[in-house]
C-alpha cells in the first residue's frame, strides 16, 4: 500500500498558480531509484519543481529524459554509502534490481519469490549522493525519496551535508522488515538514523506477503510490461516491507534551533509536502504557529481555509469547521455518553459498539437530527426511527432479507453508495470485523450524529466509487451494492472495480432497478436523463438477462436472486393493490412492451436483488486481456 496522498490539494495548487510562490524559489526533489519516472504527486508544483532523478539503469535514465520536461533530470548514477566498486543485481522483475542480493533461502517461501530470481550480475561504479549532486551543481535539497530496495540508509549516509542541512523538510522512504530478506538495514536502523536527523515519523505503509505453501489473494492483478502475470502484495500474510514519511517536526525541541531560523519560503515548502501527503493538519500547525513570519509573504487565513476538509460533505471556512467540529458533535457524543453511562447503571453491561443505546435517545440528539435529512430510516433503540423516505422501505427489506442469510462474522465488508449508513450499521451489528462505507454524497446526519451516538465503527467516506481500488481500503470479503448502479453512467466499470476489490470467495450483494421486457434478450435500457423513469440520474436500467449475462462475463455467478415486485400479480407476499398492479405490469410489459409505454407513457420498473459470488471459471482471460489490457493474438470471426 502506498502513502496516502491527498487528490485535492487546493492550498499548494493556489499558491503555485495563483501566488506563483515557487516561481524564483522551486521546490527542489531528489527522487532516488526512479525507474518509470518520478513520483506524480510532486506535478502539482507544475513550474515551481526541480526534481533530480537518479537510477542506476542507464537506458532507463535515457528514455525517460528523453520525454521528460527541462525542470526534470535522470541521471545515470548508482548511489551509494561510498564510492568505489560494487555489484548490481539484476532481477527478472526490473523493478527488485539492487546492490542487496535477496536472499533466496529465506524468501523461496514467499509467493513472490521471482521477484528475487537475478538474470544478471554488472559490476558498477558506486557515487555517494553528495559527490552526484555536487556534480551536478544543486547546492541544496528540499525533499528526498529513496526506493533503491535496501540500499537506502547507505545512500542517506552518503548525502553528507545535503540530508545534514536544515534546509531538507522530509523524506520518503521504502523500508524492509526483516534483515533476512536481503541483509540490507532494517526499519528500525533507518528510523533511528532519520531520528538524528530531527525528522520524525509521520505516516507508515507496509505489505503482506504470503506464504507459498497457501496464498492468499493478491491486492491487484500484477503483470509485467510484457502482459504476464506475476505474484506481489497480497491480502494477508507476513508484513515484509512498506514505505515510511518523514517531516522535520519543528514542534520538538531537537528542531527548535532550526525552527528559529526558518524562512518562510521553507515553511510554505513544508506545509505543501504535508498538505499532498494527507496531512493537512499538520500543514495548517505550520502555519498557525508561524502565523507571523509568514503574514507578509502569504493569507494565512486564506491558506487555512484551502486546508479545511469537508465536513460532512459541506465545505466549511477554517473558523466554520472548528466550531461545528467540537461543539454540534461534541454535544451528540456527550449526549451518547451520558446515556450510555445511564444504561450500564441499570445494570446492561457493556453495551456493543455498534448496539443502538437502550434507553431513549436524549431531547438533544434529537434536536441535532432535525437539522439533517435522512433517506434511511434508521432505529434510534428505543423504536424511533430517523425520518427517512418511508417509499424506499420495502426495497430496503428485499435486500435485508439476502443479506440475513449471509455470515457478516468477522469478515470486511464494503458498502458502496451507503447513504445513512442502514446497511453498514446493520453489517456492523452482524459482527463484521471491519466495515467501509463510501457515497459520491456523504450523509452529513450519518457522520456528524449517527456514527457518535452508536459509537459505530463504521468508516464513511465520501467518495466515487470509480476512484475506487485495492491499494485504498484493500479487499473485501462482502460488497454490498444497493441502489446505485441504475445511478451510474459507467455501470460496466463498475462491476469491474468492485469485482476487483473482492477476495477470491468474496459476494456481491447487488441490488438494482431492473426493467422486464424481451427477457429471451440481454438488453440494457439507457435512457437519456430527461427521459428517466425515475429521475434524471437514473440512467442505467438492464433487464434481468442483461444483467446475468454481463455479471457473469466478469465472474460474478448469482447464487441467489429475488425481485421486488415479480410477474405474478397473485403470489405476492405483499398483497396491496400498488404491488398487484406493478407486477401485472411487468407480466404485460414482457409481452408487450410497447403497449404498455404507449399506456403510462413511461416503462414499469421493478428492482431486483442479485447475490453474487466471484468464479474464476466464469472468467474468459483472452477477454480479460482483450478488454483490459494490450491483446497481441486477435481473432476477429
Ligand atoms: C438510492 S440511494 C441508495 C442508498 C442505499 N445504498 C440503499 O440502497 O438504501 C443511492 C446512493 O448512491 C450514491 N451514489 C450514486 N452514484 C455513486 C457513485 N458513483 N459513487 C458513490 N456513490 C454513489 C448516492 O449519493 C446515494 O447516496
Amino acid at each position: 500500500m502506498p502513502i496516502s496522498l491527498n487528490p485535492e490539494p487546493r492550498m499548494t495548487r493556489h499558491l503555485v498558480t495563483h501566488t506563483r510562490l515557487f516561481e524564483h524559489d522551486p521546490l527542489v526533489i531528489v527522487d532516488v531509484g526512479a525507474r518509470w519516472g518520478f513520483n506524480q504527486e510532486w506535478k502539482v508544483f507544475g513550474d515551481g519543481l526541480r526534481v533530480f532523478c537518479f537510477e542506476a539503469d542507464k537506458e532507463e535514465c535515457e528514455r525517460l529524459n528523453a520525454s521528460s520536461s527541462a525542470n526534470v533530470k535522470y541521471l545515470p548514477y548508482a548511489l551509494g554509502g561510498a564510492s568505489g566498486e560494487a555489484v548490481l543485481y539484476h532481477t527478472r522483475l526490473s523493478a527488485s534490481t539492487g546492490l542487496y542480493r535477496t536472499n533466496w533461502q529465506y524468501f523461496s517461501r514467499l509467493l513472490n519469490r521471482d521477484n528475487a530470481i537475478v538474470e544478471k550480475e554488472e559490476t558498477v561504479r558506486l557515487t555517494t549522493l553528495a559527490e552526484a549532486l555536487r556534480l551536478a551543481g544543486v547546492p541544496s535539497i528540499d525533499f528526498l525519496k529513496l526506493d533503491v530496495e535496501g540500499a537506502e540508509l547507505d545512500v542517506i549516509r552518503g548525502a553528507g551535508e545535503y540530508v545534514d542541512s536544515p534546509q531538507l523538510l522530509g523524506v520518503l522512504s521504502e523500508f524492509r522488515f526483516h534483515p533476512e530478506i536481503n541483509g540490507s538495514p532494517p526499519f528500525w536502523q533507518l528510523d533511528a538514523h532519520l531520528q538524528k536527523l530531527g525528522c520524525r515519523l509521520f505516516d507508515m505503509h507496509f505489505s503482506h506477503q504470503s506464504r507459498r505453501v497457501l496464498p492468499y489473494g493478491g491486492l491487484a492483478d500484477y503483470r509485467l510490461p510484457n502482459g504476464e502475470r506475476f505474484f506481489a502484495y497480497t491480502v494477508h500474510g507476513q508484513i515484509m516491507d512498506g514505505d515510511v514519511l518523514y517531516f522535520r517536526d519543528l514542534l520538538v525541541p531537537a528542531n527548535s534551533s532550526i525552527r528559529a531560523q526558518a524562512k518562510p519560503m521553507q515553511l510554505l515548502k513544508m506545509a505543501c509536502l504535508m498538505e499532498l501527503y494527507e496531512l493537512s493538519d499538520c500543514a495548517a500547525e505550520v502555519i498557525m504557529e508561524h502565523r507571523e513570519r509568514l503574514s507578509s509573504v502569504v493569507d494565512c487565513d486564506r491558506l487555512l481555509d484551502l486546508l479545511t476538509p469537508p465536513l460532512g460533505g459541506q465545505r466549511l471556512p477554517y473558523d466554520q469547521y472548528m466550531r461545528a467540529y467540537f461543539e454540534p458533535r461534541g454535544e451528540v457524543v456527550k449526549a451518547a455518553k451520558q446515556a450510555s453511562t445511564a444504561a450500564e447503571g441499570r445494570g446492561q453491561g457493556v453495551i456493543h459498539s455498534m448496539e443502538p443505546l437502550r434507553c431513549s435517545p436524549t431531547s438533544e440528539l434529537l434536536e441535532e437530527l432535525k437539522k439533517h435529512s435522512f433517506y434511511h430510516c434508521i432505529d434510534l433503540g428505543d423504536g424511533r426511527e430517523t425520518e427517512g423516505w418511508a417509499v424506499a422501505r420495502p426495497v430496503q427489506q428485499l435486500v435485508l432479507r439476502q443479506l440475513d442469510r449471509l455470515s457478516f462474522e468477522g469478515k470486511r465488508v464494503l458498502d458502496v453508495g451507503c447513504r445513512d449508513g442502514l446497511f453498514s450499521f446493520y453489517a456492523e451489528k452482524r459482527n463484521a470485523a471491519e466495515v467501509i462505507a463510501i457515497d459520491n454524497s456523504l450523509s452529513s446526519g450519518a457522520v456528524e450524529v449517527l456514527i457518535p451516538y452508536f459509537r459505530s465503527r463504521v468508516r464513511m467516506h465520501e467518495m466515487n466509487l470509480l476512484d475506487l481500488t485495492p491499494d485504498r481500503f484493500g479487499r473485501f470479503d462482502i460488497i454490498n451494492f444497493p441502489g446505485v448502479l441504475y445511478h451510474l453512467r459507467y455501470p460496466f466499470q463498475a462491476l469491474k472495480i468492485l469485482r476487483d476489490l473482492l477476495t477470491p470467495n468474496g459476494i456481491l450483494v447487488l441490488e438494482t432497478a431492473i426493467l422486464r421486457i424481451h427477457e429471451g434478450t440481454p438488453l440494457l435500457y439507457c435512457p437519456a436523463p430527461k427521459e428517466s423513469p425515475y429521475e434524471k440520474t437514473s440512467v442505467t436500467f438492464f433487464n434481468p438477462r442483461g444483467l446475468r449475462d454481463t455479471l457473469a462475463s466478469f465472474g460474478y455467478r448469482v447464487e441467489g436472486c429475488d425481485y421486488l415486485y415479480g410477474i405474478n400479480a397473485f403470489r405476492l407476499p405483499y398483497t396491496n393493490l400498488r404491488s398487484r398492479l406493478v407486477a401485472s405490469g411487468n407480466q404485460l410489459q414482457r409481452w408487450t412492451p410497447s403497449l404498455v409505454r404507449l399506456l403510462l407513457q413511461r416503462y414499469v420498473i421493478d428492482r431486483g436483488v442479485f447475490v453474487c459470488r466471484i468464479d474464476p471459471t466464469l472468467i474468459d482471460p483472452e477477454l480479460e486481456d482483450y478488454w483490459n489490457r494490450i491483446y497481441e493474438k486477435v481473432t476477429y470471426d
